[in-house]
């Protein structure tokens, strides 16, 4: 049994997927639902006992403590979050109360709980991590990529939360000694992902004839990974991870943002044909506050020490990426609901 936080959200319900199907052991999975958390991500799983899903809060201290003592969870993998650095520029505050006083509050209930462990689940007892590469701040073109000892420099509310977050994490382990890895990834993208990021927002806006948004000149760059690809790095770091140790994950895949989106209209182009080609929608509108010009990852760490590398190519993985959306109009109608578009009308209506 594992304990996930935040898989009914676009990474955790890939992983519960993955994880079922790959180890078949059961997860517990608590998530609050936010506008980001999504029951019909795990639809397939409706009647598989193996996965008990449980809405609540990680700062619900009682809630957690009652699960941990019911479930005796082998591993907390925890993914909940406020994820989006758009949203951590409008409203800071729910992503200091999720992202940082959130993991400190499953801190120190996994320390409660893997204190009161027999010595054998206790040495066995893994609290995994989940965050991202930007609390490494941002690279100039010719930099090299971040490395695991890359010196934080987190730039956005979002980045500067999930780097308390990571702080709080390495903290409990070396004072404490709980059994914790962290894991550092690039920008993930695939199926199920909320269309608040830039990947499915242009695939929507371009279905929906509307124009595709680029921040700026669109020549900042991130590093691209298919979620599945994060997923099996999360599986082995559990599996053979050392604790205290963290390890970059990413995708050997730097795109700028303008190569994204017309990779994004060629493939709609030729899937989905409109009267003309849909990179006429691109519109250059203004700019990111403190936009990160470019991430990039050395995954060499775990590729070395675990084994893992990406092995779906961004080629490969958008196109499988457009088609999932093509094939699935019923879960975007659910998700771009009223309060979907009043985030639209906040972020892009004055830019
Ligand atoms: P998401 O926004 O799609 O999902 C977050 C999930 O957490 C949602 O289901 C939401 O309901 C849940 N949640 C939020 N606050 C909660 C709370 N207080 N208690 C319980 N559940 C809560 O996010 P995502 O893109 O799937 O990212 C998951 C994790 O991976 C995050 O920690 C994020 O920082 C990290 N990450 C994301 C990326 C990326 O590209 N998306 C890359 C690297 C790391
Ligand atoms: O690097 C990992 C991070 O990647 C994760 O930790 C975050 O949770 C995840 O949201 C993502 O952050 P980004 O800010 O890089 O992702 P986003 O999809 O919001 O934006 C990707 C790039 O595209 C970024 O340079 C901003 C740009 N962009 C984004 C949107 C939403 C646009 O040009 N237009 C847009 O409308």
């Amino acid at each position: 049994m594992i304990l996930v936080t935040g898989g009914a959200g676009f990474i955790g319900a890939n992983f519960v997927l993955d994880w079922i199907a790959h180890e078949g052991t059961p997860a517990v999975n608590l998530d609050k639902l936010t506008y980001a958390g999504n029951l019909a991500n795990l639809a397939s799983l409706q009647g598989d006992a193996r996965h008990i899903f449980v809405k609540g809060d990680i700062n619900d201290r009682a809630l957690v403590a009652g699960l941990l003592k019911q479930h005796q969870p082998r591993a907390i993998v925890h993914f909940a979050a406020e994820s989006h650095v758009d949203r951590s520029i409008h409203g800071p505050g729910e992503f200091v109360q999720t992202n940082v006083v959130g993991t400190f509050s499953l801190l120190e209930e996994a320390r409660a709980y893997w204190s009161g462990l027999a010595e054998t689940e206790k040495a066995k007892f893994r609290f995994l991590h989940v965050s991202t590469d930007e609390v490494y701040g941002s690279l100039g073109d010719s930099d090299p990529a971040f490395s695991e000892t890359t010196p934080y420099a987190p730039n956005s509310p979002y980045a500067a939360s999930k780097a308390g977050s990571d702080h709080l994490v390495r903290a409990w382990h070396h004072t404490y000694g709980l059994p914790v890895i962290t894991t550092n990834c690039s920008n993930n993208y695939g199926p199920l992902q909320f269309p608040e990021k830039l990947i499915p927002l242009m695939i929507l806006n371009a279905l929906a004839g509307k124009p595709l948004p680029v921040y700026g000149d669109g020549k900042n760059v991130r590093d691209w990974l298919y979620v599945g690809d994060h997923c099996a790095g999360i599986r082995a770091a559990l599996a053979r991870g050392k604790p205290g140790e963290t390890y970059n994950i990413g995708g050997n895949s730097e795109k700028t943002n303008l190569e994204v989106v017309h990779a994004v209209c060629a493939i709609l182009d030729e899937l989905h044909p409109a009267g003309a080609p849909h990179a006429k929608l691109i519109t250059f509108v203004e700019d990111r506050a403190g936009h990160d010009w470019r991430y990039a990852i050395n995954a060499e760490k775990i590729k070395r020490e675990l084994g893992w590398e990406p092995t779906k190519t961004f080629a490969a993985g958008l196109r499988e990426t457009v088609q999932w959306y093509l094939s699935n109009a019923e879960w975007i109608r659910n998700v771009t609901s009223g309060d979907y578009r009043k985030w639209v009308d906040l972020n892009y209506g004055k830019r």
